[in-house]
């Protein structure tokens, strides 16, 4: 039973007997995200929020496996769990769909808005228009500057940033003159500046020493996967064919980045990092393609996040602040914004059985072929 509906009726009823009594109610103060205030959760209802509808809008689909494959069945069960009633779905890359998504679910009488923006212009502007609604928004995993938002649920993005940098020190060893090429993020995704900004943080005193050499740090718009390719094969040949490391800001670019290498018989001999542990990442680390990769149990973001939606469905702001008990800060708006920031982990080949056994990845999918012996040899089943 859609307790939002049931809701709803009875306090029309009241409204109309009111009205007819000469007394106006102020429904409309009632009418957005005071839900917890006139409607008993239905008996039963595991998290009290009655079934209370909740937006969630993914960014994109092929940037990254995460938003499908991680994100939208984690969410969907951590929001039922808190007895919400969740409407999930992808902008496929596509801002004027990401605002038109928005639309429907304000419209549709959503309690609490999560957004994964493309851009934080974007998200920007969906979360002006939620809040004119009196519907919190949480920024999830991309925090949007100068913005409005709420709050913020992600992981430690500069220490994600920072565990590649030290991944590919890691991997390319003691080796003066190294000369490295950087792939970075979209740069109007708030999380690929604060990679870029950890990576420096491990990167920056080798090249002040002159121990590496920086080919390139070239942000790709979108994350586009293809793109991250074609313009890592152009600073490549730019560069004479000469490269000793790279590091690539997600899984699903250095996939092509190592399809690149393997053009020029370089693939398993250069370093490349990622992000996101995917299945891809994971199998090409097996296979040595790539050195490693960041590990970020998206269950507990999306725990995080439901555990938010939870309190701020029922209008319990005072709970909402008992779960973002951190802050960060927001240098365009000028402002700290309550946050939940989660731990990521450093995977390389030796503990990819930590992915496998967290149940993120099936061993299925990464120990064929040639993995297969690797995966033995890992104890990784
Ligand atoms: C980031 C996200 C990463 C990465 C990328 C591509 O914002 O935190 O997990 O995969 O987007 O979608």
């Amino acid at each position: 039973m859609k307790m939002r509906e049931a809701g709803r009726r009875p306090r029309l009823r009241r409204a109309f007997a009111a009205a007819g009594l000469g007394l106006l109610l102020a429904v409309a103060g009632c009418g957005q995200n005071s839900a917890g205030g006139d409607q008993e959760a239905p008996a039963g209802d595991a998290g009290g929020a009655g079934g209370l509808k909740v937006g969630v809008i993914l960014p994109e689909t092929d940037t990254s496996a995460r938003w499908e494959g991680f994100d939208k069945p984690m969410l969907d069960k951590a929001l039922r769990a808190q007895g919400l009633d969740p409407d999930i779905q992808n902008a496929q890359g596509d801002e004027q769909k990401f605002s038109t998504l928005a639309d429907g679910m304000i419209s549709s009488g959503v309690k609490v808005m999560i957004i994964a923006s493309i851009s934080g212009d974007g998200g920007n502007a969906v979360a002006e228009k939620a809040k004119a609604q009196g519907i919190p928004v949480i920024d999830y995993d991309r925090l949007n500057l100068g913005g409005v938002s709420d709050y913020y649920v992600s992981f430690d993005n500069e220490k994600v940033g920072e565990l590649q940098g030290q991944g590919l020190i890691q991997g390319v060893g003691a080796k003066p003159g190294a000369q490295i090429i950087q792939i970075e993020g979209a740069p109007t995704d708030n999380n690929a500046t604060l990679y870029t900004q950890g990576q420096l943080k491990a990167l920056q005193p080798k090249y002040d020493s002159g121990e590496y050499k920086l080919v390139q740090n070239q942000p790709i718009d979108k994350w586009d996967n293809q793109v991250a390719g074609t313009t890592f094969e152009q600073i490549l040949t730019g560069n004479g064919g000469k490269v000793d490391g790279v590091a690539v800001a997600n899984d699903g670019m250095a996939g092509s980045v190592v399809t690149v290498l393997a053009k020029y018989g370089l693939n398993g001999k250069v370093p490349v990092t990622g992000q996101d542990a995917t299945a891809d990442g994971l199998a090409a680390i097996l296979r040595g393609d790539q050195y490693m990769t960041v590990f970020k149990p998206i269950q507990e973001e999306a725990d995080a996040a439901a555990k938010l939606a939870g309190a701020l469905a029922k209008g319990d702001t005072a709970g909402a602040d008992a779960v973002a008990t951190q802050t960060v800060n927001d240098p365009d708006g000028n402002r700290d914004v309550k946050s939940v920031l989660l731990e990521p982990q450093l995977i390389t080949k030796d503990n990819v059985k930590t992915v496998t056994d967290a149940g993120y990845i099936k061993a299925a999918d990464i120990c064929t072929g040639a993995n297969a012996q690797a995966c033995g040899q890992l104890g990784i089943q």
